[in-house]
């Protein structure tokens, strides 16, 4: 499997899952937001793993490369070309390419909400134009099994409606389908509310790869919602480390947890929520880590699928404060400011479709992924 963008938070806990499943990685990361230490991380967690089991290891590579520069992945891509291809009359048919490489995550996206709208080229470049040239590079190679990173971003606004959000509203295609309230809706294409560009990329990218597999249906591309990951891997070997200064809930907290920062600032109390601050859908990292998995071995049809992943249940700001003062046991200082620009009051997924389709759901409490963080 290749790993594009592998070696960031949730890049690194899938190759992880994905080595301890037995897979081949390899891993292509620029370190805009990683550092190789990572890799090294990852290598002995390998190593000891296998070593406990007795048993095979499967192979992690790591070639230091930009996604979207055409001459390394390419090489990459050469490296791992099968001799099987062949063609009778190479001129009116050209070799079709074979590669080992059975499937592709891509996680090699930009992610900050606020640099996105300071910098919107920045974010269409490299996360929109950059995915079209890559799915180019992939198609020459015979490469058409895609795991998209997606996000519940691309819900907008219709967050706000209060109820856990199915895929269905916010669809690539005109759908037709019976809601939660028994009630037949139709859903035209499109989207409803987006509040920045990075939410714009994740959304264009979704319709890009849909129009991909509609034209060419050999392709299997899964867009995966995540909702909000937190948490880290059991051994607290691997966490949440990214160059950036962080602007998610979490990282935050443990920066005021550790000291490296004053007090943790809450963006708004006057939701519509059980306590008025805002609720989203926290799940831990690597139960999301292992949906990529499902989406590798579950999926038997082609075309384009998007699955949400999230919990099913929603958690206030409060309450990841006072779970991650409970398992610390110490005091997180806070202080009420306005709303953050561009937030919704709530955000919860209905994870139906990804437990019926991909047989994945999550298994981790918000405890768990407290609990986990801390280790780390
Ligand atoms: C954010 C992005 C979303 C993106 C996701 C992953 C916004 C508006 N949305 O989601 O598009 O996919 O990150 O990168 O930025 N909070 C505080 N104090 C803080 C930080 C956060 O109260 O210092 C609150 C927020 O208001 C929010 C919750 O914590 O209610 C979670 O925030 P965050 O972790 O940034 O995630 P999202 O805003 O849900």
């Amino acid at each position: 499997i290749l790993v594009v963008g592998g070696l960031g938070f949730i890049g690194s806990h899938t190759c992880w899952e994905l080595a301890k499943a037995g897979y081949n990685v390899i891993i292509i990361d620029n370190l805009s937001n990683a550092f190789n230490s990572v890799f090294d991380r990852l290598e002995a967690m390998v190593a000891g793993h296998y070593q406990k089991l007795s048993g095979h290891r499967p192979s992690l590579k790591f070639f230091k490369a930009d996604y979207r520069d055409k001459k390394a992945m390419t090489a990459v891509l050469e490296a791992y070309e099968s001799p099987l291809g062949f063609a009778l009359d190479p001129v009116e048919s050209p070799i079709p390419r074979r590669s080992k490489i059975t499937g592709v995550i891509h996680f090699a996206a930009h992610k900050a909400v606020g640099e996105s709208i300071k910098q919107p080229l920045k974010y269409y470049a490299n996360n929109v134009s950059g995915l079209i040239d890559f799915c180019s590079l992939l198609g020459d190679f015979g490469v058409k099994n895609f795991v998209f990173s997606s996000s519940a971003t691309v819900y907008g606004t219709v967050a706000d409606i209060g109820v856990p959000l199915r895929e269905e509203y916010c669809s690539q295609d005109r759908t037709v389908f019976v809601d939660d309230d028994g009630k037949q809706k139709v859903q035209q294409s499109g989207c409803s509310g987006l509040t920045n560009p990075y939410g714009r990329t994740k959304w264009m990218c979704e319709a890009i790869l849909n129009d991909l597999a509609h034209a060419d249906p050999e392709w299997k591309i899964t867009a995966l919602r995540y909702f909000n990951p937190i948490g880290c891997d059991e051994s607290g070997l691997l966490g949440e480390d990214p160059r950036d200064a962080a602007t998610n809930l979490m990282p935050i907290v443990l920066r005021v947890i550790t000291g490296r920062q004053h007090i943790l600032n809450i963006y708004g109390d006057d939701y519509d929520t059980k306590d008025g601050t805002a609720v989203r859908d926290y799940i831990h990292v690597t139960d999301l880590a292992r949906g990529h998995l499902a989406a590798l071995k579950s999926r038997t049809d082609k075309g384009f699928k998007v699955y949400n992943l999230g919990t099913g249940t929603g958690h206030s700001v409060l309450e990841v404060v006072a779970a991650m003062e409970k398992v610390s046991n110490r005091k997180i200082p806070t202080q009420l400011v306005g709303r953050r620009d561009g937030d919704v009051g709530m955000c919860v997924a209905k994870p139906s479709r990804a437990q019926e389709e991909l047989g994945w759901r999550t298994e981790k409490s918000l405890e768990t992924c407290c609990r986990d963080v801390w280790r780390f």
